[in-house]
């Protein structure tokens, strides 16, 4: 049997190439040869490699196929060359492994010693793709009663153990080296079977040979990885990090393999226990210990088992042949226990939330002004202001407490105040207190607006209060449909009432294109930690506070899209997307929603001379424009939202920079674009982006937090 398995032919299928004179003079031999089946794969592998995603570049053709002779098989099957084969077969790995990472895994060469549980491990190593090559040792034959758990057949009885698995492997995949020790491991053979390994698996029974290995794995720097099927228990060994680690974790103390060598079971049981832990061991397995040598041949092992300490041992040996953490010591999956700990899952998103809006209406007109001021719109329903009144004046200061990293400047936090300042000129409008407004930057706040309360009123501005009062953020997804063209001058005319521009996206390719913008803007915020951190900072999830923040259920997510957002809303996941440059699926939602819209309209300002950007009253100025645009459009049928990609507020490219080092070039490109399609002329700044469509009214309504009371009142 020995000498078979050195020979080759046992385990190792031939592999032929019919481009070598020698190949296919066996070939034509094989295929004169009665009963050996030939059966050609090359039609149905290459339809699979055709329904790749992102196929790789083999650089291989008909020259690299090969005609694979298993011997014990009496057959030959008819492959595409290697890189192609691995290409399809560690497909679905991906992105659990990725290429980069199947790539670097390949140049690892695993030693696995015993093949009961290590046939079950050293199978997993090949169905993963978790190493390049495999070496494997036992002494031993198959028989009937090892069938519990090693996953071989009737066919395999009889034949050595580690043939068995190699035969296994190579039926996966010929193009995997694997090496058979077939005579097991002896004091002479052990350094001969650990030199040039990466790693060593150690599952075998013999104690001396379980210390032997350990020992020539420390003497070699070589990680060393151990699974004993009871209660999963795991054992990692970094020889490779720590040379001077004693074997077994110290447990054995100071011994040699000769005191080990030729033990009866009886005088095996104080190590085992100590190596096991009397304690640790399932009570099945201890009681089983006893019953060794009396009602029982050799102490039991599970099938499942056996598959779980496969699964735990590829995990490790991935993590050792990709560079991540995984330090020496013990640990256990324990299944029994899992299973006692079995309760309902958390139940996520899908409740609805209760609604907050409690508390009486107000009536006195003070408190009517200040109660619209308070609904109007905000980046994120921040609210980024503080209101204060008298009896002259209310004052609606910018509060910096609010700002995030997208709110560059408080630009943002302006457009709301000055959005704020318009709902509160429009109800003192309607309940005759209008006087004159203005706006105040100074270096104490950054930016005041402030309405003298006068006796004052304007028809036109009146007519929005019942508008400003209903006035939502409709996330809906559109029907379409053309906007009408008075329509979107009435919508002008409102922006230029407030001295702000309309710059309108309504073509079929212009909302495209503005699609991809918007879209790839989110896959950038998604993707840059902070922006991701504040994002998500501002939804408010069922059983949250609502008196600020974005409800979930306001963003009107379809099942498929609320199942995204729950993995969109895991930092560890986006980091994740980040290191593969991948996540192009994160800009869906913004996708989605302005290719179902008729328009994206921008409200724009002219800088002041001199003024980078404008300055932040120009920005508020603008947000006044913002909100009579937003009303007009409501009062027209049209859906609004705002959809503000991650630039918008970023003047120059140090901004860029400090919004998403990683991602800064990506963004002023998408940031040209953005003003190419919406044909912002170089001297206007965009104060907001308004995707308007034709939808149903929003489902839920947006709270605010309480309208400051007396107290604050001078
Ligand atoms: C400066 C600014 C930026 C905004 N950006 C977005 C946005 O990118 N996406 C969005 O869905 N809503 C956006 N909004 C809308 C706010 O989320 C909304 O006004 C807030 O949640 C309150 O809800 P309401 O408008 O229904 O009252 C923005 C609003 C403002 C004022």
């Amino acid at each position: 049997m020995v000498g078979e398995a050195d020979l080759g032919v046992e385990y190792r299928p031939l592999i032929l190439d019919p481009g070598d004179p020698d190949d296919e003079r066996a070939l034509v031999g094989l295929r004169s040869t009665p009963h050996i089946e030939i059966n050609d794969l090359r039609g149905l592998l290459a339809a699979e490699f055709g329904r790749l995603n992102d196929p790789p570049e083999t650089a291989e053709g008909p020259a690299d196929d090969r005609w694979v002779y298993y011997p014990w098989r009496r057959s030959v099957l008819v492959l595409p060359g290697p890189r192609t084969f691995r290409a399809i077969r560690l497909d679905r790995n991906r992105n659990k492994l990725t290429r980069a990472e199947q790539d670097r895994l390949r140049t690892l060469t695993v030693g696995v010693v015993g093949q009961s549980v290590g046939h079950a491990i050293a199978y997993t190593l090949a169905q993963e793709g978790a190493c390049g090559a495999l070496r494997l040792a036992d002494f031993d034959e198959l028989e009937l009663s090892n069938l519990n758990r090693v996953p071989a057949t009737l066919f395999d009885i009889g034949v050595n153990k580690a043939i068995v698995t190699a035969r296994r492997i190579a039926e996966l995949d010929p193009y995997l080296t694997v090496e058979v020790r077939g005579g097991g491991l002896d004091p002479d053979t052990v350094d001969d079977f650990v030199d040039g390994l990466g790693i060593v698996v150690e599952e075998c029974d013999s104690l001396d040979i379980k210390l032997l290995v350990r020992e020539s794995a420390r003497r070699r720097k070589l990680p060393l990885i151990m699974e004993t099927s009871d209660r999963g228990l795991l054992d990692v060994e970094r020889f490779d990090l720590e040379p001077g680690r004693q074997p077994f974790h110290g447990l054995l103390g100071d011994i040699a393999a000769t005191q080990l060598r030729g033990l009866s079971t009886r005088d095996k049981a104080p190590y085992v226990v100590g190596l096991l832990g009397a304690r640790d061991l399932s009570a099945r397995m201890a009681g089983s210990l006893v019953e060794v040598g009396e009602t029982l041949n050799s102490w039991p092992q599970l099938g499942g088992d056996v598959v779980l300490g496969a699964a735990s041992v590829a995990t490790a040996v991935r993590r050792i042949g990709l560079g991540r953490p995984l330090r020496s010591g013990r640990t256990r999956l324990d299944i029994e226990q899992a299973l006692d700990a079995l309760a309902d899952p958390d139940l996520d998103l899908d409740e609805p939330a209760a609604d907050t809006e409690t508390g009486t209406a107000p009536t006195a007109p003070l408190d009517l002004i200040l109660d619209c001021a308070q609904r109007a719109p905000s980046g994120g329903n921040i609210q980024p202001w503080s209101l204060h009144t008298t009896e002259q004046e209310i004052r609606i200061t910018l509060d910096p407490q609010y700002t995030t990293a997208m709110d560059t400047g408080y630009r943002g936090s302006a457009v709301a105040v000055g959005a704020a300042l318009y709902n509160a000129r429009v109800a003192a409008a309607a309940h005759d207190r209008l006087g004159p407004h203005e706006f105040i930057e100074s270096p104490d706040a950054p930016l005041t607006a402030a309405l003298r309360l006068g006796t004052g009123t304007d028809p036109e501005l009146a007519a929005d209060y019942p508008y400003a009062l209903a006035r939502e953020t409709n996330r809906r997804i559109g029907h379409g449909g053309r906007i009408p063209e008075p329509v979107l001058s009435g919508l002008a005319a409102a922006a230029g009432t407030e001295n702000a521009q309309l710059r309108a996206a309504t073509s079929p390719a212009a909302l495209r294109a503005m699609a991809e913008v918007l879209a790839d803007s989110d896959q950038v915020r998604y993707l840059t930690p902070q922006l991701h951190r504040e994002m998500f900072a501002e939804m408010r999830w069922p059983g949250d506070d609502l008196s600020d923040g974005i409800d979930t259920r306001s963003l009107e997510l379809a099942p498929d899209e609320r199942a995204a957002m729950q993995i969109a809303r895991r930092a560890d996941v986006m980091a994740q997307l980040h290191s593969w440059s991948a996540g192009s699926a994160l800009g869906d939602y913004a996708r989605d929603r302005v290719g179902s819209s008729s328009a994206v309209i921008a409200v724009t300002f002219r800088r002041e001379p001199g003024v980078q950007g404008g300055g932040l009253a120009g920005y508020a100025r603008a947000g006044a424009a913002v909100g009579r645009v937003w009303l007009q459009a409501q009062r027209s049928g049209l859906a609004v939202q705002p959809m503000s990609p991650v630039f918008l507020f970023s003047q120059t490219r140090t901004e860029l920079d400090a919004l998403s080092p990683a991602y800064a070039d990506r963004l002023s490109t998408l940031q040209s674009r953005f003003l190419e399609i919406l044909e912002v002329p170089e001297q206007e700044s965009v104060a907001l982006v308004l995707r308007l469509s034709y939808a149903a009214a929003a489902s839920v309504r947006s709270m605010r937090r309480p309208v400051p009371g007396g107290e604050l009142r001078g």
